[in-house]
């Protein structure tokens, strides 16, 4: 029984056009139409898709009245102003999208984000009511060198400690993607094992530092390399409440594939 719920989350990065957006959603809803499963599974199955920005608007619309919730790839923490290249809570509202990932490996490696910065994004963007998900994980060479707890440790101690985390633990506002470097978009997911171990480490760190409340609240998704036959197993671990899926959340009869998953997996 998942307690907490399971969160399918696909993360498209800088993939397909708002006209392959709107025909991706399109085709999701008409396979969801009567999917009893779906239905019966209610707030309890979250699926999620986080377009590029200039799908956002399109995605947004015809996501409404479905079972699908739009979030942002990333965005900054205050209202508006002088911050070329980005977006505000304020503009992702105006097209009803409460949902933001924030701190993934590839703003990390790829674009020199810091603990620091993104610790911004996240005060910033909880501080105005957005939904944030925050991704963690270590490098192969961490992994190897044995410092797979001290990475997770630096990365929520400097990118979490915000006057809203508390609360937004507790309430679902603020939830966690484990994702080891090393086995994003590499064909090498982590076993369960190494997931669970991960995560349960996680969730202990947030025991220890906000209290059983937000612990037992809080999802935790794996992302790295998930796919439809690998999902079930993944969402079998205690401390796995959801996949963020990458390179196989773009084809939608996959996606739609794990989705399912997520629903058989919630009893
Ligand atoms: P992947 O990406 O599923 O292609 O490994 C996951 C992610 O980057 O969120």
């Amino acid at each position: 029984m998942k307690s907490r719920g399971i969160i399918i989350a696909g993360n498209w990065k800088m993939n397909h056009l708002p006209a392959e957006t709107k025909a991706f959603i399109d085709r999701f809803k008409k396979l969801s139409t009567d999917q009893k499963q779906i239905q019966d599974a209610g707030s309890r199955l979250k699926s999620l898709l986080f377009p590029p920005m200039l799908s956002l608007p399109d995605a947004s619309d015809n996501a409404r009245g479905s079972t699908l919730q739009i979030g942002a790839q990333n965005a900054w923490g205050e209202a508006s102003g002088a911050f070329t290249g980005e977006i505000s809570a304020t503009m992702l509202r105006d097209i009803q999208i409460q949902w933001v990932l924030v701190g993934h490996s590839e703003r990390r490696h790829v674009f020199g984000e810091s603990n620091a910065l993104i610790l911004k994004r996240v005060q910033g963007l909880l501080g105005q009511g957005m939904k944030v998900m925050l991704c963690i994980g270590e490098t192969e060479p961490e992994r190897k060198a044995g410092k797979t707890e001290a990475v997770i440790d630096r990365q929520l101690s400097e990118s979490l400690a915000s006057p809203w985390a508390d609360s937004a633990l507790k309430n679902g506002q603020l939830s966690l993607a484990y994702e080891p470097v090393w086995a994003i978009g590499t064909g090498l997911t982590a076993t369960p094992a190494q997931a669970e171990e991960a995560q349960k480490y996680c969730r202990k760190w947030i025991w220890d530092h906000y209290g059983m409340d937000c612990a037992s609240q809080v999802s935790i998704l794996y992302g790295g390399s998930v796919k439809p036959d690998n999902l079930a197993e993944l969402l079998s671990c205690p401390n796995i409440d959801g996949a963020l899926i990458g390179g196989a959340s773009l084809k939608v009869d996959d996606f739609f594939k794990m989705v399912l998953i997520g629903s058989e997996a919630l009893n």
